[in-house]
């Protein structure tokens, strides 16, 4: 267990709830193609910050300008499509590749939508992956292979499922999460990941497994403090980790 951290159990953790949901996003999609769905943690400002921070990161070289970015539960691929966008009004990131993964196959449909009617000249790639799998083909076929790995919102859905994983010896999701990504990402990749439901340090614990795994803090991302009760946080939180 890391830590003692634990979520409560809610229907967000589950790939039904989130299939429901995309699927629902593609109808409102088929009326209306400005309606490109939901954009998490937006009263945060957060895709923005996210895509600030990668822009920097790319305009002080940290990123080559073909690097590979994964995004894990891309749900409807926002990110990446804006992240593509802002990234083609720079001068950086010019040949960057954008992959999204998800478990929910309608997301995947969704996602793949938008880039064949949006940006068929882009080459986004969207895949259905439980990133929780162990035979895991996706996993096995990408060892090492992305520079930057993206997540906003999906350890925190993740982490909201408590049942237990028989083929990884009864771990439950966000005890696996780390090792699974890990094992895509390059050496000196990082991981940014964005949550609601975990405190930094709380996510800095579940991320580096107690620091005892190959990815440790590499930064973070800056949002407007609030009070409460005395005690001051942030309605998100964004951390980077490096791959050892
Ligand atoms: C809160 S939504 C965030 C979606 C997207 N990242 C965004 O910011 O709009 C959580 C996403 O994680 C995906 N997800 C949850 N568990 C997953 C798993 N085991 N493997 C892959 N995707 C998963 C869900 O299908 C959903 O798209």
């Amino acid at each position: 267990m890391v830590g003692n951290i634990r979520l409560n159990e809610s229907k967000l953790g589950s790939q039904q709830y989130w299939d429901d949901f995309y699927k629902k996003e593609i109808e409102n999609f088929n009326t209306n193609s400005e309606d490109t769905g939901e954009c998490w943690f937006d009263d945060s400002n957060a895709e923005t910050k996210i895509i600030e921070y990668l822009l920097n990161y790319f305009e002080e070289g940290k990123a080559a300008d073909d690097a590979t970015i994964l995004d894990v539960g891309t749900g409807n691929g926002h990110l990446l499509f804006q992240l593509h966008e802002e990234l083609s009004e720079s001068d950086v990131g010019e040949k960057a590749q954008f992959v999204g993964i998800d478990y929910s196959p309608h997301s995947v449909l969704f996602a793949k939508e938008i880039a064949n009617r949006k940006y068929s000249d882009v080459g986004f790639k969207f895949e259905q992956v439980d990133l929780l799998q162990k035979e895991c083909t996706f996993i096995q076929k990408n060892q090492g292979a992305f520079q930057i790995v993206l997540d906003k919102g999906t350890l925190d859905a993740i982490a909201l499922n408590q049942q237990p994983i028989a083929e990884f010896g009864g771990k439950i999701g966000m005890e696996i999460y780390a090792s699974q990504v890990s094992q895509m990402m390059a050496e000196g990749s990082i991981l940014l990941i964005t949550s609601c439901n975990f405190t930094e340090s709380e996510l800095i614990d579940v991320i580096t497994e107690s620091g005892t795994n190959d990815l440790s803090v590499y930064d973070r991302i800056e949002y407007p403090k609030i009070q409460f009760g005395g005690v001051e946080g942030s309605t998100v939180c964004s951390i980077a980790f490096m791959k050892k």
